[in-house]
């Protein structure tokens, strides 16, 4: 079979991470576990992960007899490989000979050796033996039939601590980076407002990263370490790429962490021919999985949207993890529907961690496709089984497809560190929550959204919802204007348009004034003992936190503040401006508000859940739309051949009302009217076309 150039075979993956290495001297449980693979219905296995010390025992020494044999024995299967590099965890000789390899800590110290994902991404010589190995794999798997794409490292930064490395080349690798962003010592100390507690620096040598020990509180040297640190890493993400590519065309992708704190992974996507990602939801934490459902659903919606394509889920548990306090099994059930929901918001595949639970060390307890003991007669291997049976009907139809949204909710990572290290109103100031929240109604109301950040072009959509834009950043104030100008509806809230790209606050007016049609003036954060509400629509709304208090100039008035000194000063306004308009919600109200609000903006802006139906609580749909032949986004398809994936997160049965005529795909039954959704099903439906 011929390779095709970045691109990964059309089907729905199903497999996961898959450790032989552990396994080198029991042959017997290698050869079942092909076997059982074939039994689960695996068509693709993720390989090396964590294996340097296996792959290169002694420096310069490499022996890759044992992957070989596997990714033949696996191909003759019909079983793909994704290849890792395997920086994810380094070997003892590396740390032992070369200490510049290991991480070094804010207050100077460097680490031992140990754990994973904690090298220093500036160090040489960590630089020249990932390139060692990575071309080496590459030169021999590289064009491997069997191979598919390359896994690079593993959930890069993920180390559960910081992604950031304060060693002397890291130190050094900042301040020519900040050469680059600024020019001149005047335009960074302007940037940094540093005439603020005499720190004007004369020398590029006195810059140093943030730490507790010296100076952590300047936001503009925070928010320059946080974007360094995540484009440092970057950066040996890159040069991994280029290593693997020396003999090989195959798509190169990382394993991301949907919201991850400290890696900006719009920039990393752009890097990458595929993302994907490692979700692990903690289910049945809670009577309802609603809420959690919602979270997860979140981690699937911003992966795709980082390139607005089909990605990959590439680790989930098949049942119970061994990293939360407590430790629950999947309900029969769950695995299929949250393996399901990530099919519906554009994965093409379900991948786990892990084919087989280790037998020793860290992870022995982590729940994996095969347990210990029982080979495929156990619960979760009847689980898998049946869901990769599943995949294996409805491949054909679902790769031809992928969600095509009309409203976009931003998120931007570098708003996010500069939200978090504003030193204001709430501190910490919780922004997950703000954005969770608008995410929240629109999944209950069944609308698909994208999830975009700042520089993304706004003109696929018909409704932008911008919560807590404190920050404006590159073409942003523009690119909103011309939205709005176009016929867009923007929506935007308190606490929005506060400060520039280098986190210096606007002076005059609010930046999008104009198109807002207020002039903002302070912010009050709520005492919590004073009651305050707003209404709308003949509804009464608490407030729960933070008012800003705005005028209105050409905007309409929507709704006020009905209490304290500030009662009868607008909380929700709309202006006209062009051929669109813009809302802006002064309040933090609680979400009935934000529920019933965004449900007529969706109306007027006629984006509203193209599935006809009445869909109860904790019930969700998500349409995954055709592809145009040439695999983009067929934006400007008429729908036709769309799916819809109907999704019941709540552990008992429900009822559906259908409006029109629909076909399940996999029983090919036609339904309308009302329909029974039972505990935790899935109904993947058509149009009757
Ligand atoms: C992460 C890692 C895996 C494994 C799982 C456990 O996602 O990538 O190697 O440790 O967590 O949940
Ligand atoms: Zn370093």
């Amino acid at each position: 079979m011929e390779q095709t150039k970045k691109i990964l075979p059309k089907k729905l993956l199903h497999g996961g991470d898959y450790n032989p290495d552990q396994w080198l001297s029991y042959p017997e449980v290698l050869e079942e576990d092909v076997e059982l693979m074939k039994k689960a219905n695996v068509n693709c296995v993720t390989l090396g992960v964590f294996a340097w010390s296996r792959l290169e025992p002694e420096e310069g020494r490499f022996d890759f007899e044992w992957l070989e044999k596997t990714i033949d024995r696996l191909y003759a299967q019909g079983i793909y490989t994704i290849l890792a590099t395997p920086t994810g965890a380094m070997p003892h000789w590396l740390t032992q000979k070369y200490e510049e390899v290991r991480k070094v800590e804010p207050n100077g110290q460097r680490r031992f050796h140990g754990q994973r994902h904690n090298f220093c991404p500036s160090s040489p010589i960590m630089r020249q033996k990932m390139g060692e190995i990575d071309r080496a794999l590459s030169a021999r798997f590289g064009r491997h039939p069997g191979v598919i794409a390359w896994h690079l490292s593993n959930e890069y930064g993920g180390d559960g601590r910081a992604s950031d490395c304060h060693c002397p080349y890291c130190q050094a690798a900042f301040r020519e980076w900040l050469k680059n962003r600024y020019q001149t010592l005047d335009a960074l100390n302007h940037a940094w407002w540093t005439s603020f507690w005499s720190n004007i620096y004369t020398d590029w040598e006195q810059i140093h990263s943030p730490s507790e020990l010296g100076e952590h509180t300047m936001h503009g040297l925070k928010l320059d370490w946080r974007r360094f640190s995540s484009e440092r890493l970057l950066d040996f993400c890159k040069a991994e790429v280029e290593a693997v590519r020396t003999n090989s065309e195959i798509p190169a992708l990382t394993n991301m962490m949907g919201a991850f704190p400290t890696l900006d992974y719009f920039k990393w996507a752009k890097e990458l021919d595929v993302v994907s990602l490692d979700n692990y939801p903690c289910w049945h934490m809670q009577e309802s999985d609603v809420d959690m459902a919602i979270a997860s659903s979140f981690n699937h919606t911003l992966t795709r949207s980082l390139k607005k394509q089909p990605y990959l889920l590439m680790e989930s548990a098949p049942s119970m993890v061994n990293w939360m306090p407590r430790n629950t099994l999947k309900r029969p059930g769950m695995h299929e529907l949250s393996s399901l929901q990530a099919i519906a918001h554009g994965s093409n595949s379900v991948q786990y961690f892990q084919w087989r639970k280790s037998r020793g060390s860290s992870e022995k307890y982590h729940g994996a496709v095969v347990d210990h003991k029982n080979g495929g007669d156990t619960r979760v291997f009847r689980d898998v089984s049946r869901l990769g049976e599943r995949l294996s009907q409805i491949s054909d139809k679902v790769v031809k497809t992928c969600n095509q949204p009309k409203v976009a909710i931003v998120f931007d990572w570098e708003n996010r560190w500069a939200v978090d290290d504003a030193q204001a109103v709430v501190i910490p100031f919780d922004y997950r929550s703000r954005w969770m929240d608008y995410y929240k109604v629109f999944w209950e109301m069944g609308i698909d959204v994208d999830i975009i950040d700042m520089e993304d072009d706004l003109s696929d959509y018909r409704l932008v919802v911008a919560p807590v834009n404190y920050m404006y950043r590159g073409d942003y104030i523009k690119n909103v204007k011309r939205f709005v100008e176009r016929g867009g509806t923007y929506v935007t809230t308190y606490w929005s348009g506060e400060v520039d790209d280098t986190d210096l606050c606007f002076l005059g007016s609010h930046p999008l004034r104009e198109v807002l049609g207020i002039r903002t003036e302070e912010i009050d954060v709520k005492p919590a003992h004073v009651k305050n509400t707003v209404s709308y629509d003949g509804e009464n709304y608490v407030i729960k936190g933070l008012c800003a208090l705005v005028h209105a100039e050409s905007a309409e008035v929507l709704s006020v503040y009905e209490n304290d000194f500030y009662a009868g000063y607008p909380a929700l306004t709309k202006n006209k401006y062009g051929e669109g308009c813009a809302y802006f919600i002064a309040s933090e109200n609680e979400i009935a508000f934000l529920w019933a609000f965004c449900q007529d903006v969706a109306e007027e802006a006629q984006v509203t859940c193209s599935l006809k139906a009445r869909l109860p609580y904790g019930v969700t749909v998500s349409e995954r739309k055709p592809l145009g032949s040439d695999e983009s986004l067929a934006k400007k398809a008429e729908a036709g051949g769309s799916l819809w994936f109907v999704q019941n997160f709540n552990a008992y049965e429900v009822e559906i009302e259908l409006e029109e005529e629909y076909r399940d795909i996999e029983t090919r039954e036609v339904w309308s009217g009302k329909r029974t959704l039972a505990a935790y099903q899935c109904l993947i439906l058509e149009e009757m076309l």
